[in-house]
């Protein structure tokens, strides 16, 4: 099955030229784009599928600051990341990571639930207890399917990975808590430098990809190897 390609563009854009200039690099590849806000409606002009790197637990209101799932779906956004670690630090919480995912469901935007252990974590082999439970606290009273992406949070942005067979292990894992197929995603440091090791992985279903994809040479090259 094809795998996906997952673009987390965070917020390493800041002016629409270059905004114009990555998008102008690209052509047809094939991949889910997580821009900032304010440069959606330009990758869904290209004609990309998009998905948001975060959403309100609010529907509608006086909420400043806040972008809600709804807003975004008549956008027409189909994604959406829930509890990356870069926003987990910012004092989120699995139960607000649960209403998130909840009204993501209701507005019909697929949820990318990102989990994820420390380094701390890692060292003392508690990954597979840390995940459990953010998996659990974040699916509370939902029975939708959903997508998850593995994260370590210590391999988020430092060039380090876990080996091929952490990798295998974890996501062999994280779909034996489900009695259906889910789709497992692995992130952190994927760039084109290992995506050919990464992508010799079994059962992972795609790569979530930081930093390598705001390089449009970088991401043209890990789409390329998935699709072999
Ligand atoms: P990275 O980020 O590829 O830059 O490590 C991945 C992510 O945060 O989703």
């Amino acid at each position: 099955m094809k795998k996906l390609i997952l673009a987390n563009l965070k917020m390493y854009f800041n002016s629409k030229e270059d905004v114009d200039k990555y998008l102008n690099e690209l052509k047809n590849e094939d991949f889910i784009a997580f821009p900032s806000y304010i440069y959606l409606e330009k990758f869904i002009n290209k004609g990309l599928t998009c998905g948001v790197q975060n959403i309100s637990v609010h529907d509608i209101g006086a909420y400043t600051g806040e972008i809600s799932a709804s807003s975004v779906k008549n956008l027409g956004v189909n994604y959406t990341l829930i509890g990356h670690s870069e926003i987990r630090k910012q004092n989120e919480t699995d139960e607000i990571i649960n209403q998130k995912i909840q009204i993501a469901l209701k507005n019909n935007l697929t949820p990318i639930l990102c989990v994820g252990e420390n380094l701390e974590a890692y060292n003392q082999k508690q990954t597979k207890i840390i995940i459990t439970k953010q998996i659990k606290d974040a699916l509370k009273n939902i029975n939708k399917e959903i997508i998850i992406s593995y994260e370590p949070v210590w391999a988020i942005g430092t060039n380090k990975t876990p080996t091929s067979e952490e990798i295998e292990d974890i996501i062999n894992y994280i779909k034996n808590l489900f009695t259906y197929n889910i789709k497992v995603l692995y992130g952190g440091s994927v760039s084109e430098k290992n995506i050919e090791t990464l992508n010799k992985i079994n059962n992972v279903d795609g790569f979530l990809i930081g930093f390598s994809a705001t390089d449009p040479s970088s991401l043209k090259k890990i789409i390329e190897v998935t699709q072999k």
